[in-house]
């Protein structure tokens, strides 16, 4: 073979290499992720792994009449948010089953902190998540005065709203300022607008903190414990998401329901909507050293 041939070869597996880069980086639907791609680290898009079905599975009973916030919360809204991170990797790396914990790990969360379900609830307590979209009988503002970075708006209240319920003007403050919405003065957005409300909630899965990694990171296996970590018993896994949202209000005192609970909503998620058994290690907290409670900051 001629040089020229071989120069022309190389080139062209080049450009189609660029090609199938170019098309997964883009998240764009349809791209077939075959054996070979996949060896290569070739990821399915959120929307080839999370369908409106299992969605609706998850969520059964949000549009109930018993439910808070019926007709608000959609498959098209969070897909609508989700699209805006899957560049930063968000339920896009490791390949399938990592992708579907991650999911997983992600509405366990969600499911747990905006579900009305109780133990014995029709189709048990983790179907009744996305019940509601605010708190309903907010007793205070929730507003920290002498913030100067995010002072409060006179006459907002910051109480719990959105997917991930967000509290206080410290925590709507950096939210709105990552999103380009001014949560400060409008924090009721995230209890009109769906998408941003699911945009609030991944950008916080998304973010690290000082003091902590990020939840994505976490699941993704990413996050190195430092010593101190190992230390104090935190490891790789879904407890680790659970003490950062959580802290001490749930972990480092054994069996708290409220953990218990998350480990369920994750659990059933992860085994019986996405057909994925392994959970992964260190599922709990309860006997881990919590890290401090810190908003990402920004
Ligand atoms: C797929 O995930 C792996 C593991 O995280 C990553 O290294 C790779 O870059 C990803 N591939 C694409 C096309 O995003
Ligand atoms: C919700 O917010 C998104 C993102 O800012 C925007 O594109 C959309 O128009 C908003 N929807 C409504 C109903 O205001
Ligand atoms: C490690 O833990 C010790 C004891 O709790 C603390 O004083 C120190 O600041 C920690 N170091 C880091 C880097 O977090």
């Amino acid at each position: 073979m001629g040089r020229e041939v071989l120069m022309a070869a190389a080139a062209a597996l080049l450009v189609a290499a660029l090609l199938v880069v170019g098309v997964s980086a883009h998240g764009r639907k349809g791209l077939v992720c075959t054996k070979e791609l996949k060896e290569d680290g070739c990821n399915k898009t959120i929307s080839d792994l999370f369908t409106v079905q299992t969605f609706e599975d998850m969520f059964k009973h949000r549009n109930d009449r018993a439910a808070h916030a019926a007709g608000f919360w959609t498959y098209d809204g969070f897909m609508a948010a989700a699209q805006m991170f899957e560049k930063d990797g968000f339920a896009s790396v490791g390949g399938d089953d990592m992708q579907k914990r991650e999911l997983a790990a992600f509405f366990a969360h969600v499911a747990h902190e905006t579900s009305c379900g109780w133990s014995m609830a029709k189709d048990g307590p983790t179907a009744w998540g996305l019940c509601y979209n605010q708190e309903l009988a907010p007793m205070k503002d929730y507003c920290k005065t002498g913030d100067l970075l995010y002072p409060c708006a006179p006459g907002a209240g910051y109480y719990g709203r959105g997917a991930f319920p967000l509290y206080w003007n410290y925590n709507y403050g950096p939210t709105g300022k990552a999103l380009k919405q001014d949560l400060l003065h409008h924090p009721e957005i995230l209890a009109q607008n769906e998408t941003i409300a699911w945009q609030a909630a991944i950008w916080y899965w998304m973010t690290p903190a000082k003091t902590r990694p990020s939840p994505h990171e976490v699941m993704i296996g990413k996050w190195v414990p430092t010593k101190n970590d190992t230390l104090a018993n935190r490891k790789p896994g879904f407890g680790m998401t659970i003490n950062i949202k959580a802290s001490d209000v749930e972990c480092g005192h054994g069996d708290d329901p409220r953990m218990l609970s998350r480990i369920s909503h994750y659990l059933d998620f992860l085994q019986n909507k996405f057909q994925v058994q392994d959970p992964g290690a260190n599922l709990d907290c309860g006997l881990q050293g919590v890290v401090p409670l810190a908003y990402a900051s920004i």
